[in-house]
């Protein structure tokens, strides 16, 4: 498996990036991994953490707010539309908790050899201390459907929701998080087995405080610089001894976290905008690995956009832009792969992908991000695995049901799934890649 000489000419397809270097070197062309991501809550359906409680007393006015904005067409036909109140609560979402069999046959289908879900804290320790058996196995379960077809499994122990009795302790600002972290990683861990190799501990701990904890429009809604110092330190401290339980159990197993990446480049030439820039390339690439500096077998970055960066931290979107107005470009995962293999370590995509309802760009996206990721490759990125955002469409936390991410497109009203035609873009060139290697 891995990527060679012909799948290189059907990644490039015809926009080959700009000085290509075709030499391929033999260290990377074994057991690359395709796949695709999702997170429990934005697919399962049927959850009660501090995200359901928050989209309840939230919906209301978030399509209110979005009243007020204006909207292409096509977006506002979308079931749910965003001037929809239940376009904000996650209910059955795809309802993939009852339908994992059927997706991973999607999944199969379409040629991928591994995939990336998370496990809902919630659903396995519903009351504090208290786990949920009947729940465990449901997870062994989707790992059993995942092994049978012969997906490489990537499992992340915290996709951004946390249970009712711990948002009621403090959620991730009590002192004790690390404490009922560990305790819910030993369990999981040892429930799931051990013969899973690949575990993210975190999913964008960066992005996650960021949006919930300075920004404050996603629960617990905070807009405190104290509290998200507080909230990082305690997450790299669930990190480090999750990392610990893990090998513990496993010791052949890689652990890292997933961090937010963005390309970020000065939006005028001064020196103000050049060091607001190289800020934001700290927060983003840096911080949260200086605090898990020792723990981490694999960085994991999920890239989407690029942001252009004006004194003091004005972070705007320019150029093509998906539709939830994010700047596609590709050139920057190649910018990033560089930067971030001076750190020696192998590195996993674990999420890239765009909001498009009408597939109308996914297919030259998925094409030029893996050319741009295949050139980092040839130039020595140690990359070793890529996974598109999403395998479905899915919840996507505060914006709802309308941004359209999923290779596979979903009813939300029959649960009907259907295959987009930029997931037989990607599946042709996994398959090219495979078969000649
Ligand atoms: C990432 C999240 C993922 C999804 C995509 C669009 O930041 O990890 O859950 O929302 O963005």
């Amino acid at each position: 498996m891995g990527l060679s000489t012909p799948a290189l000419e059907a990644l490039c397809g015809n926009k080959p990036p700009k000085s290509y270097n075709k030499t391929v070197h033999s260290s990377f062309l074994k057991g690359f991994f395709f796949g695709a991501a999702t997170s429990a809550h934005q697919v399962e359906g049927g959850n009660r953490n501090d995200w359901t409680e928050w989209e309840v007393g939230n919906a209301d006015r978030l399509a209110a707010e979005a009243k007020k904005r204006s909207w292409p067409e096509f977006l506002l036909k979308n079931d749910p539309s965003p001037l929809q109140k239940e376009n904000y609560i996650s209910g059955k979402a795809c309802d993939h908790y009852n339908r994992f069999e059927e997706d991973f046959d999607i999944a199969k289908k379409l040629g991928h050899n591994a995939h990336r879900f998370s496990i809902e804290w919630s659903r396995v320790e519903p009351l504090e201390g208290r786990f949920n058996e009947k729940e465990l196995e449901h997870y062994r379960n989707v790992v059993h459907a995942l092994r049978k077809r012969n997906l490489e499994p990537f499992v992340t122990l915290w996709h951004w929701t946390i249970p009712l009795w711990l948002k009621n302790k403090g959620g991730l600002e009590s002192s004790e998080f690390q404490i009922y972290f560990s305790r819910y990683a030993e369990k999981v861990v040892g429930a799931l087995g051990t013969d899973i190799t690949f575990w993210i501990t975190l999913n964008e701990p960066n992005a996650l405080v960021r949006r919930a904890y300075i920004e404050g429009d996603w629960p617990p809604c905070k807009r405190s610089f104290l509290s998200a110092f507080r909230v990082l330190l305690y997450l790299a401290r669930a990190h480090r001894a999750a990392y610990q339980i893990i090998h513990k159990h496993i010791p052949r197993a890689q652990v890292g976290w997933s961090s937010a990446v963005r390309y970020f480049k000065p939006a005028r030439k001064n020196v103000l905008d050049y060091l607001s820039t190289m800020t934001a390339r700290f927060w983003s690439e840096k911080f949260f690995l200086l605090l898990t500096r020792n723990e981490n077998d694999y960085l994991a970055i999920q890239y989407y956009r690029k942001g252009e960066v004006q004194f003091p931290l004005r972070i705007t979107d320019t150029g093509d832009l998906s539709d939830i107005g994010w700047a596609i470009h590709p050139e920057g995962l190649h910018f990033i792969l560089k930067r971030l293999s001076r750190y020696k370590k192998p590195i996993y995509i674990t999420e890239n992908g765009l909001a498009d309802a009408r597939d109308a760009q996914r297919g030259e996206f998925i094409r030029n991000h893996l050319a741009w990721m295949k050139k980092a490759m040839d130039e020595g990125a140690d990359v070793r695995g890529y996974f598109h955002w999403s395998l479905l469409d899915n919840f996507e936390w505060s914006s709802g049901f309308w941004p359209r991410f999923g290779l596979v497109e979903v009813n939300y009203k029959t649960f009907k799934r259907k295959i987009r035609p930029s997931a037989l873009v990607y599946k042709s060139i996994i398959e090219k890649d495979l078969s000649s290697s």
